[in-house]
């Protein structure tokens, strides 16, 4: 019995978004005591390059959880090899009306209709600034503010872009909530193209001034059809992106449908989600190769779900539902796994 399966009754009884501030107001202040996972420790067999940069550990904290990167050190203490802060838009702005966020406890899963609730760019920049030497490797999670005009949305992308260049390892396209309308849209045809094309002119630029030329991931929705995917994957390869997030939430709501808050709208993570985004990592895997690396994310509550995304082909794997229902032991127990089967290299 760990601490936090003591503790979920009493934060599931709470609002979910009310349980997630106390539960990370609680972990900022556990932290300054000192690490938190028995195997923070760096195991060699552990590390893996990926994006050109050293990840201590291919277990990640997925983006949402940490929107601002107001809990940077606590959630470092857990033993995370890396952590994506964000979504961050350029704009602080309110996300939508509570309430947002839904338990589904008889599916392990969430609904989230958050919105891109954040304090915009620059309060995550003055909190970037703020952190002292790190041993993880830090994502930062771009997205567009809602009432900027879609015709203008690859602006809000370059401004983060630009803002956060020199205090991130690498960053994220967010191209896959489902809560922003028309952010969706940009995945495809001559939509991404676009946008890569700038993203990556932008980059060249930011890398001749400051010398230092920062690795994209574009993150996507596991709601695509295999010709959607094949298109998408040939453009990230031509435009030489880094690494592909796979993926978000899905709009599929059918495994929940029949469970209190299983209509509710938004985008749905955790155990119905788990299947599906391994099908799309598999996929990405068969059309890509090597040729761009990939992130895996959707629906991992416990070690065996971790293996099969690795199996299927993924290099990192990222977490969020996982932790609201197993509670921080989920990383450690998914390290230890690791390091009984040789690492992240199982293909
Ligand atoms: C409450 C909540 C908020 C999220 N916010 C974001 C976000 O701001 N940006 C993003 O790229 N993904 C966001 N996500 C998606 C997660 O990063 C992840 O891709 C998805 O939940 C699937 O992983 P999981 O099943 O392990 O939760 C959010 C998920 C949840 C549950």
């Amino acid at each position: 019995m760990n601490l936090y399966s003591l503790l979920r009754p009493l934060l599931f009884r709470l609002d979910p978004e009310t349980a997630h501030h106390l539960t990370l107001t609680s972990l900022d202040l556990l932290a300054k005591l000192g690490p938190l996972n028995p195997l923070r420790q760096r195991f060699p067999s552990l590390e893996t390059e990926v994006m050109g940069l050293r990840f201590p550990n291919p277990v990640g904290l997925a983006a949402g959880l940490d929107k601002n990167g107001d809990h940077i050190p606590g959630l470092a203490a857990l033993g995370f090899g890396f952590i994506e802060v964000g979504t961050v838009t350029p704009r602080p702005q309110p996300g939508n009306p509570r309430p947002r966020l839904f338990r589904i406890p008889q599916a392990q899963a969430l609904i989230n209709r958050m919105g891109f609730n954040n304090l915009g760019v620059d309060h995550l920049v003055a909190n970037l600034e703020k952190l002292g030497p790190r041993s993880f490797i830090l994502g930062v999670n771009l997205g567009k503010n809602k009432d900027t005009p879609q015709d203008q949305a690859v602006e809000d992308y370059l401004t983060g872009l630009e803002k956060v260049c020199l205090l991130a390892d690498y960053v994220t396209i967010n191209l896959s909530s489902p809560n922003t309308p028309g952010l969706r849209d940009l995945q495809h045809g001559q939509a991404l193209d676009t946008l890569l094309s700038r993203l990556n002119e932008k980059r060249a630029r930011l890398a001749e001034k400051h010398g230092k030329r920062i690795p994209i991931a574009v993150k996507i929705a596991p709601d695509l059809t295999p010709e959607q995917l094949s298109e998408q994957a040939q453009c990230l390869v031509r435009h030489a992106m880094d690494a592909v997030i796979a993926t978000n939430t899905t709009l599929d709501h059918t495994a929940v449908a029949s469970l209190p808050h299983g209509g509710e709208n938004g985008g749905l993570s955790g155990a119905p989600l788990r299947d599906k985004s391994t099908g799309i990592v598999r996929q990405l895997h068969r059309l890509l190769g090597n040729d761009l690396p990939i992130i895996a994310c959707g629906g991992i509550l416990d070690a065996s779900d971790a293996l099969d995304k690795f199996k299927a082909g993924a290099r990192l794997i990222q977490l969020y539902t996982g932790l609201i229902y197993r509670g921080p032991k989920l990383i450690e127990t998914i390290m230890a796994s690791l390091l009984r089967s040789g690492g992240a290299r199982t293909r």
